[in-house]
Order: C-alpha cells, then sequence, then structure tokens
C-alpha cells in the first residue's frame, strides 16, 4: 500500500507509523526508471520508503522551465506503487514555504558557483535548502540520490558532513536508454531530431572512458570526448566538458575521475557524467 500525503502535519503523522530504517528518494516528479531505480534501491537498504514529489520553485532560474516542467502525479504515484514506496509526500509550495521564499539558505560554497553553477545562478543554494527541508521533514536515516546529477550529490554529501546532517546519503548509478542517453524528465522536451543529437552527450562521455581505457592521458581523454561530442552532435551547443577528481576538487586528475558535459539541444539543457579511470 502506498499512502499520499501533501501536507506536513499528514507526513508526520504518516512518519510517526513509520518503525525501522526509512529511506527517502527526492524528485521533482515526472518519473521515469532512474527515479523508479532510486525507489528500489531505497527498498533493499531500508524498511519503509518515502518518495518526496515536489518541483522547487527555489532552484529554478527566472527564464528557466519551472512553468513548464512536467506535472505527472497521477502517473508518478503509479511507479511509486510498482516500485513499492510506502508514503509519498507530494506539498504544496504554499506547504513547503508557509512564509514565501525562505530568507535563510543553505550555501552550497565554492562548488556551487561551478558547472552547473555558471550558468545556473543560485541554483545549489535552492537544491540544498529543499534537501535539508525534506530531511529534517522526514526524518530519514538513508537518501538516495542519482549520480546522474553528480555535482548535486557531491554536494548533499558535502552539506550532510559539512552540517552533521544525521542521515546517510547512497549513490545510484545513472539508468540509461539502450542507445546510452541518460534518463531525464526533461527528455520529454526532446523531437525526434533533438533526440539523436542529444546521444552526443553520452557519446562524449564513452569515448573519454574508451580512450582512459586504452591509456591514454587526462589531456587526450578530454580530446577524444570532444571530438565525439562534435561527431555525433553537430545541433547541440556545448556548455562544459570536463574531467576533474571524482569529488569535484579543483586540481590535476590521476586514477579515479569523473568526466562531466552539459549542453543545449535545441533549448532543452541536458547534463551527463561518468567514472573515468586514468592508468
Ligand atoms: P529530479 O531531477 O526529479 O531527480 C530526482 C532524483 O533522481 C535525483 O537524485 C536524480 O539524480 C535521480 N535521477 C534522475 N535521473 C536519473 C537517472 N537517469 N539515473 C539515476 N538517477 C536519476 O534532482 C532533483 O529532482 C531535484 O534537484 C531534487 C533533489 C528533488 C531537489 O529538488
Amino acid at each position: 500500500m502506498t499512502e499520499l500525503v501533501h501536507t506536513r502535519a499528514e507526513l508526520a503523522k504518516a512518519r510517526d507509523g513509520l518503525r525501522g530504517v526509512v529511506g527517502v528518494v527526492m524528485t521533482m516528479g515526472a518519473l521515469h526508471e532512474g527515479h523508479e531505480t532510486l525507489i528500489r534501491a531505497a527498498r533493499e537498504r531500508a524498511d519503509h520508503v518515502l518518495v518526496t514529489v515536489f518541483v522547487n520553485p527555489l532552484q529554478f532560474g527566472p527564464h528557466e522551465d519551472f512553468d513548464r516542467y512536467p506535472r505527472t502525479l497521477d502517473a508518478d504515484l503509479e511507479v511509486c506503487r510498482r516500485a513499492g514506496a510506502d508514503v509519498v509526500f507530494a506539498p504544496s509550495v504554499a506547504d513547503m514555504y508557509p512564509d514565501g521564499q525562505p530568507a535563510v539558505r543553505i550555501n552550497p560554497g565554492q562548488l556551487g558557483e561551478d558547472l552547473e553553477g555558471l550558468s545556473r545562478p543560485g541554483f545549489f543554494h535552492g537544491v540544498l535548502t529543499v534537501v535539508l527541508k525534506l530531511l529534517q521533514l522526514t526524518r530519514a536515516d538513508l537518501a538516495f540520490f542519482g549520480e546522474k546529477d553528480y555535482q548535486q550529490l557531491t554536494l548533499v554529501r558535502r552539506m550532510v558532513r559539512d552540517l552533521d546532517v544525521p542521515v546517510e546519503v547512497v549513490g545510484v548509478p545513472t539508468v540509461r536508454e539502450p542507445d546510452g542517453l541518460a534518463l531525464s524528465s526533461r527528455n520529454r522536451y526532446l523531437s525526434p531530431e533533438e533526440r539523436r543529437t542529444a546521444l552526443s552527450l553520452s557519446a562524449a562521455l564513452r569515448a573519454g572512458a574508451a580512450a582512459a581505457d586504452e591509456g591514454y592521458d587526462a589531456g587526450e581523454v578530454l580530446a577524444a570526448a570532444h571530438r565525439a561530442f562534435a561527431a555525433a552532435g553537430a545541433q547541440a551547443r556545448l556548455d562544459y566538458l570536463v574531467l576533474t577528481d571524482p569529488d569535484l576538487e579543483p586540481g590535476p586528475v590521476s586514477g579515479s575521475a569523473r568526466l562531466l558535459v552539459a549542453a543545449w539541444v535545441g533549448g532543452t539543457r541536458l547534463i551527463d557524467n561518468m567514472a573515468i579511470r586514468l592508468t
């Protein structure tokens, strides 16, 4: 049985009824197999699973897609049921922010200004603020986040460590379409032609990973990724393609690394990343 609750009072009551280890999967809805995999991973590790569905206005810029972001609660509930969620918390904006926009927000530090933060000012302030609020409201023991949003996962881990938040953060590998495209709620904005162009992101990452496996160094890995991006997606506009340390710390990379890409395909901004092993 999956219980749907909307208000924080209803959530508190539902939460009081859960015993043992509670896992939370936070989402903005428009659930797909990536989200479903997170819920199933939570099911494996926790006694009870709570899913939050909330399109958080705080993490959208003035010209971003807050208004047109897909809202599909009925279909989302079906996914939650199928994957075995116990409680779905789908609050309104007024439930989450009863006093309007919060005056106090989490500052993500330097990493929050880099990569995604460069083109989306304030994005990670909004993300971390809602994540912390949802952790407080759900009182979860485990919180599951996808590697798909690697910088987000890294910053959530960092917040939990820096602020002593009593939760264990669990990262879940990215779920992809058979052709390599990382699943994303925003993929539904893509026309069939853009859908093909969108493969340039995963093609770049795969080419980089393959070059690393063949023993090429960091510079050559990046060059291989750039070439594959250009070959696969003449129509895609690259925002960034970077090879970094797995914790996204600045400095030279060696051994374990992460290749991250962001690009515009038509009016849709897509991101992806992959683990890289330099030898
Ligand atoms: P959303 O984009 O809905 O993603 C919710 C969770 O699903 C995130 O942890 C994300 O990394 C994960 N996810 C998305 N696509 C995935 C894929 N293809 N494979 C694996 N995991 C995937 O990320 C957010 O919402 C918001 O920023 C949120 C954390 C809910 C705060 O508002």
